[in-house]
């Protein structure tokens, strides 16, 4: 009798986990077989004559074809995009500016469905992310740098803001639009024309923007969108008549970039890597910390700069966070990204899978004990489960360098001193977060943590008025707020 009791508890526990699914419908998504250069106000082939696929991780099928530009191309958008300072956009009045940007954030909110749709299917991000966090947070940053425009003088008392002229903005595959949306927003609202180029995993929600701004009827060249990989950001880098770069990636290709525009008057701002620490103290409410840290670093298959890929637990309450950690693990569901039941989505691409995969042999062999959520992955598509070492050393590589995936490190600690001197140690200083019931902790640990970004009681929270950018490795310069305005002006 008892054991038909558990048997009926096992099953229902098991369905429980197997929710029934929730597709969201591909039908609100057209996607053209092929995409050109939006140039000039016009979509146009490429004189490279050349085009790449862009794949669904979760499926690895082919979505479509797209342009890869070539220095040629970009020199015809970066010449398109000055004519259209000088000629429009630097000379029309500041309020008229700000209604094509209000224009933008209505659209991108009309057809966020569409837009939703197609950044999970190209990206690999569950629906429920692109739905409820990258769209309208997208549309967000156009409306409210849309309110900025025609008040830069009040932004910057007695300092004559002036736009700085052409920006080339190179953006990363993790939010596609709305990091399309960070680096346009400020530079339209700023007077500045823009090429931008997204990266090439995933085009297509820039190109949809694109056709929004064709239809919100810019003036032809003010916002110039081109594809392609590396070498097309970098003949977007290179070119001697772009004034300002901002670029969102790899520390590795940052590094690039600062080396090639030293000695030229080309401005920058560089929004790099991360290896964020969540700290939780032992007066903290642990069940809402052990949900932040999971929302930190396993939500949105830890392809976030700003994800909390450290843990750092005090050491009395350090069983009962893993224990509560594991648990939660277990209930994750990984799968198909266009369900709305899905929690951790696709690994965007076969060769960010490749590189989270080495860094779990690295940490085994660094003799970190690695623990897998016993989740079921489709045999389809690039999917990696929920990870967490513990027994880790400071030094561990799986420490140290940015991994980007759901790959979560515990370590132990004692004192506030301890755990400052701790979460320091990396490359890194983009964000951190804290967990505990006292303020004045709080406040400690927030100036001594060398972090762009420091949480209390809560983690990856976003807001278009709040800058966000790094220190040390994780680049410099603000985006976001009125911070944001800056780097886009010559401030007299
Ligand atoms: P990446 O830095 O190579 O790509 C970012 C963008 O830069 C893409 O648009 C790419 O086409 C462009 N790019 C590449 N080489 C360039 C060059 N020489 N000049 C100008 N533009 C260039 O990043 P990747 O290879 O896709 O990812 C590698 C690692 O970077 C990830 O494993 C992750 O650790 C980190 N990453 C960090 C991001 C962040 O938000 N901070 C976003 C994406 C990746
Ligand atoms: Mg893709």
């Amino acid at each position: 009798m008892a054991t038909t009791k558990n048997n009926t508890l096992k099953l229902k526990f098991d369905s429980a986990r197997k929710y029934a699914p929730a597709l969201e419908s591909k039908s609100a998504a057209t996607i053209d077989a092929r995409y050109d250069l939006f140039i000039n106000g016009k979509f146009e082939k490429p004189q490279s004559k050349k085009y790449f696929s862009t794949i669904n991780p979760a499926t690895e099928e082919k979505l479509s074809e797209i342009a890869d530009a070539n220095a040629a191309d970009v020199d015809k958008a970066v010449k398109a995009a000055r004519a259209a300072s000088d000629k429009y956009w630097k000379k029309m009045p500041a309020s008229e500016r700000g209604k094509y940007i209000f224009r933008i954030a209505r659209m991108i909110q009309e057809r966020a469905r569409e837009l939703a749709v197609i950044e999970t299917l190209d990206g690999g991000k569950p629906i429920r992310e692109s739905r409820d966090f990258d769209v309208p947070t997208a549309a967000n940053h156009f409306f409210y740098y849309a309110g900025w425009t025609d008040k830069l003088a009040y932004a910057f008392p007695g300092k004559d803001p002036q736009p700085l002229g052409v920006a080339g903005q190179i953006i990363p595959w993790n939010f596609p639009l709305l990091m399309a949306a960070w680096k346009i927003a400020p530079a339209l609202a700023t007077g500045n024309t823009v090429v931008l180029k997204p990266a090439e995993n995933t085009s297509l929600t820039a190109l949809k923007l694109a056709e929004i701004i064709r239809e919100a009827d810019l003036p032809p060249g003010v916002v110039n969108i081109i594809t392609g990989a590396g070498s097309t950001g970098a003949a977007i880098v290179n070119h001697p008549d772009i004034n300002k770069i901002a670029f969102t990636g790899s520390t590795d290709v940052g590094k690039i970039i600062q080396r090639a525009i030293a000695g030229t008057n080309k401005k920058a701002t560089l929004e790099l890597g991360g290896k964020a620490a969540n700290i939780i103290f032992d007066d903290a409410p642990i069940d809402q910390a052990v949900e932040g840290v999971i929302n930190g670093i396993f939500f949105n298959q830890g392809h976030v700069c700003c994800a909390g890929s450290r843990l750092y637990v005090q050491e009395s309450v350090y069983k009962e966070v893993v224990r509560k950690l594991k648990d939660r693990l277990e209930t994750l569901i990984v799968g198909d990204p266009m369900d709305k039941n899905t929690d951790i989505g696709a690994i965007n691409s076969k060769e960010q899978l490749n590189t989270i995969n080495k860094y779990l042999k690295i940490g085994q062999k660094e003799g970190a004990e690695m623990y897998q959520a016993n989740v079921e992955i489709p045999s389809k598509g690039f999917f990696c489960r929920p990870t967490i070492f513990t027994n880790v050393a400071q030094s561990n590589r799986i420490a140290q360098e940015e991994i980007f995936g759901p790959v979560l490190t515990i370590q132990t600690f004692r004192t506030d001193d301890e755990v400052i001197e701790k979460a320091n140690n990396t490359p890194y200083g983009l964000s951190a977060g804290v967990w505990t019931d006292k303020g004045s902790k709080i406040f400690n640990l927030t100036t001594k943590l060398r972090a762009g970004v420091v949480w209390a009681n809560t983690f990856n929270q976003f807001d278009p008025t709040s800058p966000f950018g790094g220190y040390k490795e994780s680049g410099y310069g603000r985006e976001g707020g009125l911070h944001g305005l800056a780097p886009y002006l010559n401030l007299g």
